[in-house]
């Protein structure tokens, strides 16, 4: 094979692990162009670690697109004005107002992103992987925290570990949009997404691995007393959220950040000069299965 045409299909991809729990770096791809054997590696790598970050990219809209859509079909958000304006299936996480600059209230439209959830826990087929790319980042703050429930369900107490075994937690968009105070749900918002039960002890359908799901779009657990369940799913999630179980992106642009939802909670940190710093990252967001 010429030089040329050997450089083409030779990866320089590296992966390695960026804590003890979650997540691997990977290097030395570009995912608009996979060369042989890396999208088996990348997968390989995401199932290990349940989160990837990929540095260096330069995704226009259309090729991470495309690339999620490697990981199956993309969910269409439930809020309208989420809707990409040129592509339906990305929508842009931003505080710029429509004057082009920053804005605190632009950036607080979603508070719920600043809450631990699992992406769209709320449907009857929730979010499988979620890939968030950056293009503008502030200078200091703004990072996204990852938790890893399987982690947190290993190191319950077994006894915990048995008294939650069978319990289904409902999730709720309405239910969500009060706990992040976030505006009420709209009527055609409650119909498109009503409350639905999940296992509380969900099994990852890949790894067979099981953890922890729940997080902000919580409601309550079915058959118990409202108060009671949620007691003690505020316990579960300040026991899965320890440090011991998160990792802490710090964004450099052209990251793109692919994660889990099945694996890990997530929320971005609001501690960043949302009047004067651009935060701007690209979202697209891949249908699960229906959680067993
Ligand atoms: C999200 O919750 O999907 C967005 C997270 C972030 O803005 O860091």
């Amino acid at each position: 094979m010429n030089p040329a045409a050997l450089e083409r299909t030779q990866t320089t991809l590296r992966i390695a692990p960026l804590s003890a729990t979650t997540g691997a770096e990977c290097t030395g791809v570009d995912l608009a162009q996979l060369k042989e054997g890396e999208w088996e590696r990348l997968v390989e790598a995401y199932h290990q670690s349940s989160l990837l970050v990929v540095r260096d990219q330069k995704l226009a809209k259309d090729a991470q697109i495309a690339f999620s859509e490697r990981f199956g079909e993309l969910e269409l958000p439930i809020r309208k004005d989420y809707v990409g304006k040129d592509f339906a299936a990305l929508h842009v996480v931003s505080n710029i107002g429509a004057d082009g600059k920053p804005n605190n209230t632009k950036g607080l439209e979603n508070p719920g992103n600043f809450f631990w959830h699992t992406d769209a826990s709320y449907m009857k087929r929730p979010a499988s992987t979620t890939l968030l790319y950056a293009i503008e980042i502030p200078a200091s703050g703004g990072d996204t925290n990852f938790a890893n429930m399987h982690a947190a369900y290993d190191a319950l107490p077994a006894a915990m570990q048995q008294r939650i075994a069978s319990l289904r937690a409902v999730h709720s968009w309405e239910q969500s949009r009060h706990n992040s105070g976030s505006r009420p749900a709209s009527e055609e918002e409650k119909l498109q997404a009503p409350p639905v039960a999940h296992p509380l002890v969900r099994t990852h359908p890949e790894t067979g691995r099981k953890g922890l799901y729940l997080g902000n779009h919580t409601s309550h657990i079915e058959g118990m007393d409202v108060d009671e369940g949620r007691a003690l799913l505020q316990q579960l999630l300040a026991h899965a959220t320890q440090p011991q179980f998160v990792y802490r992106h710090k964004w450099q642009p052209g990251d793109i950040v692919i994660w889990d939802n099945r694996s890990l909670l997530h929320k971005a940190s609001d501690d960043f000069d949302m009047n004067n710093c651009a935060r701007v990252l690209h979202r697209t967001v891949v249908q699960g299965t229906v959680p067993q």
